[in-house]
Order: structure tokens, then C-alpha cells, then sequence
């Protein structure tokens, strides 16, 4: 009687207590103040459906105070698949053989633009493996062209590592913004994702100097990924908090069949959805991707990004003929979709949640207190 009595106040006080700094790490993170890499975990940690859907209506408006009910689009063009580097995750990592290689002309490209244009696409994404074939000056070429042809586009570029003298001559030719996932922000973790050659260092180098030319820039991470616990994840959202990146890319790890990661369990639907809400309230001004991984894990999984503070859909204009060979993990969705399917389906699919399509670039509000600002912190 007297230990059970005992016991049930030890565990009802671990609960008010447990409760209440989770209580305080949500007031924090609603009032804009800075958590540390400990709020974050517990945040993590202790989240319940509750406090996850707390969170995901506060985002949410957010979002619509900054964007209103916006979605903006981000038409991708994967325009090459050949890769020098054989991160472990990826499904075109160099040592995968079975993957047919391709690469697309300029003139290739801007037809994939047009398309996009066509449904009222104002940002295009050009995405590559890191391929060596794809010089500064063939990429200016292709960035010079496409500002040409649609001068009232945003031209963002996704093309991995390169040297800062590279990602200069890129930004003079016209791109405006620059994706590079930082993947995760746990050097140890990094190399658990990656070979030996490749540097958590130099890419998160990279992200600053993107940062210092001017670029608006993206990070991100997979969500689930192999080694990846509730502390990797806190890490993550600390570095967020720091960087302060303009867009965010972040979905759930799925496995490809031709990596050494093919057994290894996908991200669930549920950590993405609250990851987008906690992103959201950080940084409100982000913009924050419904990822393609997403709709793949889950039938309605954009939709749902978008519940959780998402505002960016990045629909696919690859030639279809070519889509099947940029197959990052199993059972892409969209690969036999051609662009004018694509914004149709992706409208509707908006509209079921109080959503549409804005024909505008998108760019990152900056009338509040983002203007002018660099990153708190900056990596020697
Ligand atoms: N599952 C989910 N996302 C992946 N990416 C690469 N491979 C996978 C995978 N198996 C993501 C990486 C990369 C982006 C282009 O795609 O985060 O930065
Ligand atoms: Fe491509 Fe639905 S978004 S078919």
C-alpha cells in the first residue's frame, strides 16, 4: 500500500516535471527564443500526437501570416545523373551500374522550362549528380539561357560541391539560389552517411560561401536516415537555428535497392511532419518544401507537409524518357507524369487542403527582421 502510494507520487512527479520542461521548450520555440541542442532532443523526445498537432497548427499560421495560403512551385529539371560521388543513400552513387547515365543539352533543358512555364512554374531547379561534363562555362551558358528566355523566372541550382570561384561565375551568369543539403550537421553521423574522401568540413564550407556570394541558399536533411537518433536530429535544428538557411529541404530517407543502405527502414511520415512544424516556427520566413520523398511514403504526404507549415511543391519537368534513371530511392513517384498531369494533379491536391498554386517566383519575404542578415555563426 505505502510502496505503491510511494511510487505513484515518484511517478506522477517525473511527469509534471518531464511535462513541464517540454511545456517550456514549446513556449520558447513559439515566442521565437532560441533553444539549445538539449530543448531541441527533448522536444524531439517527448513529442506526443498532442503536442505534434499543437505545433503543426501553429505553424501553419505562421506560414499564412508570411505567405497567406500561397504554394509556390519549383519545377525541377534533372538534367544530369552522373555522379562522382557514391554517397551511401543515394540511388545514382557512382558505384551503382545498373543505373543507365544521361545527360541533357541546353536546348533539352529549356524545353523542360517551357513546359514549366506553360502551368505558370516561376522558379526552375537545375539538379545534377556532381558531373564533371557540366563546366562553369557550359552552366553559364545554360543559366544565361534560361534568364534570356524567361527573365521573370528564379533560376535555383542544386549541383552539389564546387569551388567558390565556381559557384561566383554561377551567380554572375544569373542563378539565384543555391540547394545543398547539409545532410546532417553531426560530422560523425557524416561519415557514417558517406566514404572516406568526402568532408562533412567542405560541405558545410560550401554553404557559407553560397551564403557570402549572395545566393539564397538551401540546407536540409533526410529524415530517418541510417544512425540517425533523436540527437542528430536536435543537431540538425541547431544548426538551422544558426544558419538560418532560406529554404529548407528536408524528407524521409528511403532506401534504394542498389545501395548498401537497402534494408535499412524509411523515415517515417510522422518525425517529417513534425520537423516541418518545428522548422517553420525557428525560421517563419523559410521556405519549406512538401518534398517529393514525402508523397512518396504516404499517398497525401505533400498535403500533409503542407499542413505541417510547408509552402513549396517541386514538381518534376525531366523528360519522362529519363526520369526512370534519377531514381534517388525506390518508387519515386510522378515518373511517368509530363508537367501539364503534374500541375493539374498538384492543384487539385492543393485545393483539398485551403491551398493554391501562386504563379510568382517565391522569393523569401525579407521585409521583417531577416533583411540584410548573415548567419549568427560563421565556420572558420
Ligand atoms: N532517400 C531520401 N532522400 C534521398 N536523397 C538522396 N538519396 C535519398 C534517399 N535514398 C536526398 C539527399 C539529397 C537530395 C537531392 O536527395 O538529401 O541531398
Ligand atoms: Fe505528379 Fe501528381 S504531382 S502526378
Amino acid at each position: 500500500m505505502l510502496d505503491s502510494g510511494v511510487s505513484q507520487a515518484h511517478i506522477s512527479g517525473k511527469n509534471f516535471s518531464m511535462n513541464n520542461d517540454m511545456k517550456q521548450c514549446i513556449e520558447k520555440l513559439l515566442s521565437g527564443e532560441r533553444l539549445t541542442r538539449e530543448e531541441f532532443c527533448l522536444l524531439i523526445q517527448e513529442r506526443t500526437k498532442e503536442t505534434a498537432s499543437k505545433i503543426a497548427e501553429e505553424a501553419r499560421r505562421r506560414k499564412q501570416a508570411v505567405y497567406g495560403d500561397s504554394i509556390f512551385l519549383r519545377g525541377i529539371v534533372e538534367f544530369s545523373n552522373v555522379c562522382k560521388n557514391d554517397c551511401y543513400y543515394c540511388g545514382i552513387r557512382k558505384s551503382n551500374e545498373h543505373v543507365r547515365r544521361y545527360r541533357l543539352s541546353k536546348e533539352e533543358i529549356l524545353q523542360c522550362c517551357r513546359a514549366g512555364y506553360e502551368i505558370g512554374m516561376r522558379t526552375f531547379v537545375l539538379q545534377s549528380g556532381e558531373d564533371g561534363a557540366y563546366t562553369d562555362s557550359v552552366l553559364e551558358e545554360i543559366i544565361r539561357g534560361i534568364k534570356k528566355e524567361f527573365p521573370d523566372c528564379a533560376v535555383t541550382l542544386s549541383l552539389g560541391e564546387r569551388d567558390k570561384d565556381s559557384y561566383q561565375r554561377l551567380y554572375d551568369a544569373g542563378a539565384d539560389r543555391y540547394l545543398l543539403r547539409h545532410e546532417t550537421a553531426d560530422p560523425e553521423h557524416y561519415r557514417k552517411l558517406h566514404p572516406e574522401y568526402m568532408s562533412f568540413e567542405h560541405r558545410m564550407h560550401c554553404l557559407y560561401e553560397l551564403r557570402e556570394i549572395g545566393y539564397d541558399v538551401g540546407a536540409g536533411m533526410m529524415v530517418g536516415s541510417p544512425y540517425q537518433t533523436e540527437r542528430e536530429l536536435a543537431e540538425d535544428l541547431y544548426f538551422i537555428q544558426d544558419f538560418r538557411p532560406e529554404m529548407c529541404g528536408i524528407g524521409p530517407f528511403i532506401p534504394h535497392r542498389d545501395t548498401p543502405f537497402r534494408d535499412q527502414p524509411a523515415g517515417t511520415l510522422e518525425m517529417t511532419l513534425f520537423l516541418l512544424s518545428v522548422i517553420r516556427l525557428i525560421e517563419p520566413e523559410v521556405l519549406l518544401p512538401a518534398t517529393t520523398a514525402l508523397g512518396t511514403i504516404d499517398p497525401r504526404g505533400r498535403e500533409k507537409g503542407v499542413l505541417a507549415g510547408a509552402n513549396v511543391i517541386m514538381p518534376n519537368l525531366s523528360p519522362v524518357r529519363v526520369r526512370h534513371q534519377y531514381e534517388l530511392y525506390d518508387n519515386k513517384i510522378c515518373m511517368d507524369d509530363e508537367a501539364g498531369q503534374c500541375g493539374a494533379c498538384i492543384e487539385l491536391r492543393m485545393r483539398t487542403v485551403g491551398s493554391r498554386i501562386a504563379v510568382d517566383r517565391g522569393d523569401i519575404r525579407r521585409d521583417g527582421f531577416r533583411s540584410g542578415i548573415l548567419c549568427r555563426k560563421k565556420l572558420e
